[in-house]
């Protein structure tokens, strides 16, 4: 197969977890749907952004709600892509214990039920989860203490996944954004001095957008990375390194 035709997802069927909000998780919808695949979302909210909801079959799903997670899994009887994306954060107001363990909730024990939901049908098509990640994984932040012990839950159950779905030929990796230009991160870009500091550190001078996860996002759930499994790449302009 040739490396563009690697590219190709026609024929292939992608749900991705968490993209009503026109953020990270509509992009990379939109780019595998671009790509030729076929593509379904979910949010939490009623209804996902007009634009999207034009594109894609659209679910409201709670990733907390096991029942809720095992029933949608039940009708999709094969999948190649899952895209774990949905989470939450508060910034400043993480220390509360019971705030705390909802985040963990949605953020990790989410992405683990839709993962371990879907699981049968990945295995169906030698599937590939791509869990979403943070930088904040690897870094402390006292802001948001529970979206980071969550998001480093992520990076390290990608590894566990990833070994023992290898003999179904399921990959599980997941990516790590930097500081991206969402819904969540309205908050946080309210303070100046945060979002300046955040641009002088990153060595390509700027916060990301959505689109800049999804090359990445194809690039895992294609064959082109065939021989990748248990991985967490950043995506975050370089901010990591300094
Ligand atoms: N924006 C950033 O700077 C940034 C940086 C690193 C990682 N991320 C991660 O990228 C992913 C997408 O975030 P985003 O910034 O695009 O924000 P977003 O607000 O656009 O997306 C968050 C999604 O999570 C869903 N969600 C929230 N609670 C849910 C629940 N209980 N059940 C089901 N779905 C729920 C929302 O409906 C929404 O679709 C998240 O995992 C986030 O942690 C974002």
């Amino acid at each position: 197969m040739s490396a563009a035709a690697k590219f190709d997802f026609s024929g292939a069927r992608i749900i991705v977890i968490g993209a009503s909000r026109g953020g990270i998780g509509a992009a990379i919808a939109r780019a595998f749907q671009d790509a030729g695949g076929t593509v379904e979302i979910t949010g939490a909210e009623p209804e996902c952004l007009p634009e999207d909801a034009a594109r894609f079959p659209y679910t409201q799903l709670d990733v907390t709600d096991t029942d809720a997670v095992e029933s949608f899994a039940k009708s999709r009887g094969e999948l190649d892509v899952l895209v774990n994306c949905a989470a939450i954060t508060k910034r400043g107001e993480e220390m509360d214990p019971e705030f705390f363990q909802h985040v963990l909730n949605v953020n990790l024990v989410g992405s683990m039920r839709c993962a371990k939901a879907l699981q049968g049908a990945l295995a169906k098509r030698q599937g590939r989860v791509i869990n979403i990640a943070s930088m904040y994984a690897r870094f402390g932040s006292p802001q948001n203490p529970a979206y980071g012990a969550s998001k480093a839950g992520v990076e390290q159950m990608t590894k566990s996944l990833a070994i023992a779905w290898a003999p179904d030929g399921v990959r599980v990796n997941a990516i790590a954004p930097g500081f991206i230009v969402t819904e969540q991160s309205a908050r946080a870009r309210q303070d100046p001095t945060f979002t300046d500091a955040i641009e002088a550190r990153t060595p390509l001078g700027r916060w990301g957008q959505p689109d800049d996860i999804a090359g990445l996002a194809l690039f895992m759930g294609s064959d082109a990375s065939q021989f990748m499994t248990g991985v967490c790449v950043p995506v975050d302009g370089g901010y990591s390194v300094v």
